[in-house]
């Protein structure tokens, strides 16, 4: 990946459209307005109060009640698709038929068929493509990638990745029992693929652009909890699984195992990333915003079991928000792109067993 983003004088301007104006969008607006040159045009949701209050908020001059009428107004470059995951298909296609340029929340889709299809449409359309994996951009996990790349560990052989989160346990983020923004999180009928879809594909990702190798087999084991009466929470079933572990076997050789749960009581939003390989290990965390790397490589410290902190300078990667800018002004390859995440959403559909 070209990891710097050229500083330009008078960089092309980018119009950009928001699609969904629930709780991530906030973080979609707060980082484009970091950039030079990128302005908000307009957004799009079906609930009309919460747009109008997002709209408001924000200063976006346009507003519509869906994807079609704002792509049939046109003026806007970009866009940024983050609806609930069901719906990532239905509003990524009318876009891309249209010519515009697409970051897409994570997961992809709701299934491989979907996401495999959304990454051949956005080849045809040729428009710079990418999936928000959001700590793909941790200085941590880029160095981890980095030292794994140059054979600092010699060949990699085993892996352990987990996602740790603990919103069913208690409300710090919002109340999936009261807050329709949280229990769709839970609901298969609402687009769910649960905390495999949600984390998983998040720890899928950053396992497997650390160890630098792809799935080739997975095993999956998901459990969803007894947590209301009768499984329902008004409109919502709540069939989606809470926990997930998948068991991996890897194109360079290499076993692992990534888990994704939502029941780490303790664990606000924390990811626990090791890697072993011949001849050194890797140790990467973060927990509360920060992340740290400590690695024990060399022939004495291997010997000695001896792990050393990894100096991760801060400022070397830009965002995804930033790439994705990037990319459209031609400064920059898109990724992780489409193509990325219908191969992420493959190995997620396996570990379902569909
Ligand atoms: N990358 C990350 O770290 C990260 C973090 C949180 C959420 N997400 C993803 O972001 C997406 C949104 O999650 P959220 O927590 O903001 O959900 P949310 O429920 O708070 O917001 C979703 C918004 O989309 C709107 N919407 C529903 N159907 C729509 C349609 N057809 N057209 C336009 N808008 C529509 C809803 O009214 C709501 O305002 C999800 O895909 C989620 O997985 C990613």
């Amino acid at each position: 990946m070209n990891s710097t983003v050229n500083a330009n004088s008078s960089p092309k301007p980018v119009r950009i459209l928001i699609v969904g104006t629930g709780g991530m969008a906030h973080q979609h607006v707060w980082a484009y307005q970091k950039i030079s040159a990128v302005r908000l045009v307009a957004a799009v949701d079906i609930n009309p109060e919460r747009l109008r209050t997002f709209a408001q908020k924000y200063e976006i001059p346009q507003t519509f009640g869906s994807v079609e009428d704002a792509v049939a107004w046109g003026q806007f470059d970009a866009a940024s698709v983050v609806t609930p995951d069901g719906l990532h298909y239905a509003a990524t296609l009318p876009l891309l038929a249209a010519g515009k340029h697409v970051l897409c929340e994570k997961p992809l889709a709701s299934s491989a068929r979907d996401a495999v299809e959304m990454a051949e449409a956005a080849a045809r359309a040729g428009v710079v493509n990418m999936m928000n994996l959001t700590y793909r951009n941790e200085p941590t996990m880029q160095k981890a990638a980095q030292l794994v790349r140059e054979g600092a560990l010699g060949e990699v052989r085993f892996f352990e990745a987990s996602f740790l989160q603990s919103w069913l346990h208690q409300p710090a983020w919002g109340d999936w029992k009261t807050e329709s923004a949280w229990t769709w999180k839970l609901s298969t009928a609402h687009g769910s693929r649960g905390a495999l879809g949600d984390a998983g594909v998040h720890i899928l990702d950053y396992a497997t652009f650390i160890v630098g190798q792809e799935v080739v087999e997975v095993a999956g084991r998901l459990q969803t909890y007894n947590k209301a009466p009768g499984g329902r929470v008004g409109e919502f079933t709540l069939d989606a699984n809470d926990s997930a572990i998948m068991s991996v076997a890897c194109t360079g050789g290499s076993i692992g195992t990534i888990i994704a749960t939502r029941a780490a009581t303790g664990h606000l939003n924390d990811m626990v990333i090791k890697v072993y390989g011949e001849t050194g290990a890797l140790d990467l965390r973060y927990r509360l915003g920060e992340s740290e790397l400590h690695a024990c490589l060399g022939a004495a410290n291997v010997l000695h079991g001896k792990w050393e902190p990894v100096d991760c300078p801060a400022v070397t990667y830009p965002s995804n928000y930033e790439r994705f800018v990037a990319a459209i002004r031609g400064e920059t390859s898109p990724e992780p792109d489409f193509a990325r995440g219908a191969a992420l959403q493959k190995v997620l559909d396996r570990a379902e067993g569909r």
